[in-house]
């Protein structure tokens, strides 16, 4: 079995931390052309930029925020300029909003959840898929969570725009197959990423997740870029329509080993 993904051109988008960069320097090792999109912190973007240049891999680091329909469009306009198009797409970007009940939340930042995890996948996904479609192939990836199947008490805005990237991701995936473009999601569960530092950098919290993962440990943020480039790859080429969830066992509901 060979993952070659040479001469593809990606977009990670939130690229610059946690699991996007993970993913982007996956992808970069495989031979794909990365582009890096971040919203802030250029520095960490370039750096990543840098890392895979320095192993001869190709990548360039573009800002737009994905909740903004017109900055969207820019950064496909601005990887067209540089590489004529895009063959993966990875919805990476994403924030989980402020801990509240949905009774107290805040509706500002209850819609900047939906709107950067849910509005800017669609926003990046139509995108990609105009040019895929029409040149007939390509991937379209997102980053999910195990959130998209397990509810989530005080975030209900991530949990639910997680739940529409699914059916966002069953539906393109039947518009765009007979296009031979695939559509599909990684759902990632408890990843160490500066997302959820305050839970495993405080014992208590920490000895309380791992007792939600039948795995009995946190994944680190290559464990979700292998399988990523796996399923980009032509290695998962009758995948889609799709989450593949790479948690330690997350959704296999552990409470269930006794009782019930
Ligand atoms: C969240 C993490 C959380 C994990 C498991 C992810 O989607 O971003 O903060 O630890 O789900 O609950």
């Amino acid at each position: 079995m060979n993952i070659k993904l040479e001469g593809k051109r990606a977009l990670v988008t939130g690229g610059n931390s946690g699991i996007g960069a993970a993913i982007a320097l996956g992808l970069a090792d495989a031979g794909a052309k990365v582009a890096i999109n971040y919203v802030a912190h250029s520095e960490a973007a370039d750096g990543l930029v840098q890392t895979i240049k320095q192993k001869h891999g190709e990548a360039i680091s573009i800002q737009a925020d994905v909740s903004d329909p017109s900055a969207v469009e820019d950064l496909f306009r601005q990887i067209d300029v540089a590489w004529s198009g895009i063959d993966i797409l990875i919805n990476n970007a994403g924030i989980d909003g402020d801990r509240a009940l949905g009774w107290e939340a805040d509706i500002v930042v209850w819609r900047k959840v939906i709107e950067i995890n849910l509005f800017g996948a669609f926003y990046c996904a139509r995108e990609a898929l105009k040019r895929m479609v029409s040149q007939k192939s390509g991937v379209v990836l997102s980053t999910s969570s195990v959130h998209e199947e397990i509810a989530w008490s005080g975030y209900s805005a991530y949990a639910a725009s997680k739940a529409a990237v699914s059916m966002l991701t069953k539906t393109l995936a039947q518009e765009a197959a007979p296009y031979g473009v695939r559509v599909l999601a990684v759902g990632p569960g408890a990843i160490k990423t500066s997302i959820n530092r305050s839970v495993w950098s405080d014992p208590k919290s920490l000895q309380d997740l791992l007792g939600k993962i039948p795995l009995h440990r946190i994944g680190e943020p290559e464990e979700i870029a292998q399988m990523v480039v796996v399923l980009v790859s032509d290695v998962a080429s009758y995948v889609t329509g799709r989450t593949v969830f790479v948690d330690g066992g997350m959704t296999d509901y552990p409470s269930f080993a006794h009782g019930g």
